[in-house]
């Protein structure tokens, strides 16, 4: 993923996310990469066929051309021609989607060669080049069988990482007025301390919007902040599985005998993604498998309040891996401790004490606070990658509270961050929170009711903090951002989802593959089960682990192997599998490496 320049400061980012600002918020990344060469986007001219470039050593990269308003080119197609529209790329009504795919290891005229399987990484605001880059092996290596090998497509979502337009509120190359709007931000008081504290941070998202929205007056209607839907991401899949079966037949001289159908990897926001897809587009469908679901509804209201059901189950697991690790392995445990109760306290008690009285530390030359948010946050994202996280959050809570040393906790609340990868090339931006508001407000816009109430905010604050008191806090500020948010998208996709897949005996479809970990605390598992209610034939797996998502989280052969047959056979297994995670891949302190895993990086 792609980091901002300020890593230091960054998570601490305006009324929107999160860590690093590189990580979306429902989904956290921790991946890792290494790429030895950077590449030059702008040496791509979009075209509206799929026409790939070396790339990235062994990759293949391309610039999709897709109409900006999916309403207006289905009202008039003919200004929108399907393909060899050579001079499009000067009219603002388009977008262009990148695209990185790592190769299947076999010919795709092989006969085992298996197709393209497009993935999404969540966020909303992540990058899915990013994932192909970081773990495309990885999950090609899940997904692939002795006769059956896959090539893995990423594509960043309209508005995001190296797609262009970009999705950003402000101008300055540098980010510094970013910056001040963020410190100005971080220094208020805890949303919870009272009117005036609420009302002020009511004020501030106010203000991010309206940055967005003077930032984009120029552009009126075909601003991108008007066009990031989910349906409208949904509908350029579908162009790209088009036009990658376009490719794909003009290079065997065959004719489409069939339209081309959709094979989608989608982690956490992407469960949406898929989601929409499958209930736009259901007969297009050939495998799906969304892992971490986000429940279309909730998401859909604005409020963001079918996530943090299982949080504290999560937060509880951390210390209970630090209690069962002794006073010498986890330096967060005391003599004195009976349980993992005892230690939680001592936290909770830290984290109360610094909403009344914050603290500061110098952190690279700067006065930076230490407050509740700061630590709220810390735990928060650590969570999502509890394997290569919670030895170093002990440590940074440890260091804090005993000691008086805040660097490690001020260093970033992901401790799985890779350093920063400079771009120089187009769509180097690296603001996934701006991005995510275009998506998540946008697609809410219709039902949230007044988000310029202060209402509203009171009634997210109050519920989120009840909800989850170590995570209501850094997480309420996502919804409570898309105050004042002035962007509409005409192309949306409301409902009803749901889908009968496969239900036609001549078609090669599946019914979804829904997967969930047992304790997730950003997706939790109900609503997989309730996905699962309203989409035909489709089964849940339930993975023993802990974290977000399964896939991403923990290895676990049992669910490998379901995913892996399912892409092969279109196979389900009964719905309600429960998996086991390895055993030699345990959240541990100390950290404990996890065979299998090293491909994040970890
Ligand atoms: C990238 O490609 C563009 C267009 O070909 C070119 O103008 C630009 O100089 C290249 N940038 C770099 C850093 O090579
Ligand atoms: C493409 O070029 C033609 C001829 O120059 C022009 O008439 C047309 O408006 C252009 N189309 C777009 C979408 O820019
Ligand atoms: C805070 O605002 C709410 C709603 O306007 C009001 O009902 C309440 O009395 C206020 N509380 C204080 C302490 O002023
Ligand atoms: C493919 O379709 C085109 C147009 O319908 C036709 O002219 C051509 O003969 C077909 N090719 C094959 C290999 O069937
Ligand atoms: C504070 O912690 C950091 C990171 O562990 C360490 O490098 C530094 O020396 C500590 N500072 C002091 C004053 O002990
Ligand atoms: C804000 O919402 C509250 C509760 O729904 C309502 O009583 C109040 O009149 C609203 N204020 C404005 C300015 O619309
Ligand atoms: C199967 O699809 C047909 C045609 O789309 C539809 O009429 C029918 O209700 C579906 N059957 C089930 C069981 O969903
Ligand atoms: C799968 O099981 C869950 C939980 O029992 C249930 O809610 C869901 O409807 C089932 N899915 C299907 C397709 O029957
Ligand atoms: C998982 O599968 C790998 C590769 O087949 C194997 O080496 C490993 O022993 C398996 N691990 C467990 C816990 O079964």
């Amino acid at each position: 993923m792609r980091t901002s320049p300020s890593t230091s400061t960054t998570w601490l980012l305006i009324g929107v996310l999160t860590a690093g600002s590189s990580s979306a918020f429902i989904q956290q990344q921790h991946h890792r990469r290494q790429l030895p060469v950077d590449f030059n986007w702008t040496s791509i001219i979009p075209s509206q066929d799929l026409q790939y470039h070396a790339c990235y050593d062994s990759y293949k990269c391309a610039r999709l051309q897709v109409p900006l308003d999916w309403a207006k080119a289905a009202a008039a197609p003919s200004s929108f021609p399907a393909s060899g529209g050579s001079n499009a790329s000067s009219s603002n009504s388009w977008a262009a989607i990148a695209i990185i795919t790592l190769p299947a290891t076999v010919p795709n005229t092989d006969p085992s060669f298996g197709g393209t399987v497009l993935i999404n990484p969540g966020g909303p605001g992540g990058s899915g080049t990013g994932m192909a880059l970081d773990s495309g092996v990885y999950l090609r290596g899940i997904l692939d069988s002795e006769d059956r090998h896959y090539e893995i497509l990423g594509f960043d979502p309209r508005g995001m990482a190296l797609s262009t337009p970009s999705a950003e509120c402000y101008s300055d190359s540098e980010g510094v007025n970013r910056l001040a709007d963020a410190v100005q931000q971080g220094g208020m008081p805890p949303v919870t301390a009272g009117n005036v504290s609420l009302n002020l941070h009511f004020a501030a998202a106010k203000g991010g919007s309206s940055v967005c929205a003077e930032h984009e007056a120029a552009a009126g209607s075909d601003s991108i902040f008007s066009h990031m839907s989910t349906a409208s991401v949904a509908r350029d899949m579908l162009e790209i599985v088009e036009r990658a079966d376009a490719l794909r037949s003009s290079g065997s001289g065959r004719n489409q005998t069939k339209p081309a159908r959709l094979q989608y990897l989608g982690v956490s926001y992407g469960t949406f993604l898929g989601n929409t897809f499958a209930s736009m587009f259901p007969d297009r469908v050939e495998r799906m498998v969304l892992d971490g679901v986000v429940d279309a509804g909730d998401f859909l209201s604005g409020r963001l309040s079918k996530n943090l059901n299982d949080a504290e189950l999560v937060v509880d697991r951390f210390y209970q891996t630090c209690f069962q690790a002794g006073t010498s392995a986890c330096p967060l445990r005391q003599e004195a401790d009976t349980s993992a109760v005892d230690i939680r306290s001592r936290v909770d008690a830290y984290i109360h004490s610094l909403e009344i009285e914050p603290l500061s530390a110098v952190f690279n030359g700067r006065a930076r606070l230490v407050t509740s948010l700061v630590v709220r946050q810390a735990i928060r994202v650590t969570l999502y990658t509890p394997i290569c996280s919670y030895a170093n959050l002990a440590a940074a809570l440890a260091s804090s509270i005993f000691a008086g040393n805040h660097t490690l906790l001020l260093s970033g609340g992901n401790f799985c961050q890779p350093p920063p990868l400079s771009h120089t090339e187009v769509g180097s931006y690296a603001w996934a929170g701006e991005a995510a508001m275009g998506v998540f407000c946008g697609d809410s816009a219709a039902e949230a009711g007044d988000r310029d109430n202060v209402s509203f905010t009171a009634d997210i604050v109050s519920f989120l903090t009840e909800q989850s008191p170590t995570t209501g806090e850094p997480w309420l500020r996502f919804p409570a951002s898309c105050s004042g948010w002035s962007f509409k998208p005409p192309y949306t996709f409301r409902g009803p989802f749901g889908s009968a897949v496969g239900n036609s005996s001549s078609s090669s479809s599946s019914p979804m593959l829904i997967l969930s970990n047992r304790h997730d605390h950003a997706t939790p598992l109900a609503n997989a089960y309730a996905l699962s209610q309203v989409h035909g034939g489709s089964a849940v797996v339930v993975q023993e682990s802990f974290g977000h998502s399964a896939l991403l989280t923990a290895t676990s052969n049992c669910t490998a192997g379901i995913v892996r047959e399912y892409f092969k056979s279109g196979t389900l297994p009964a719905n309600g599998t429960v998996c086991e995670q390895n055993s030699d891949c345990e959240p541990a302190i100390p950290f404990k490496a996890c065979p299998g895993f090293s491909e994040f990086g970890l």
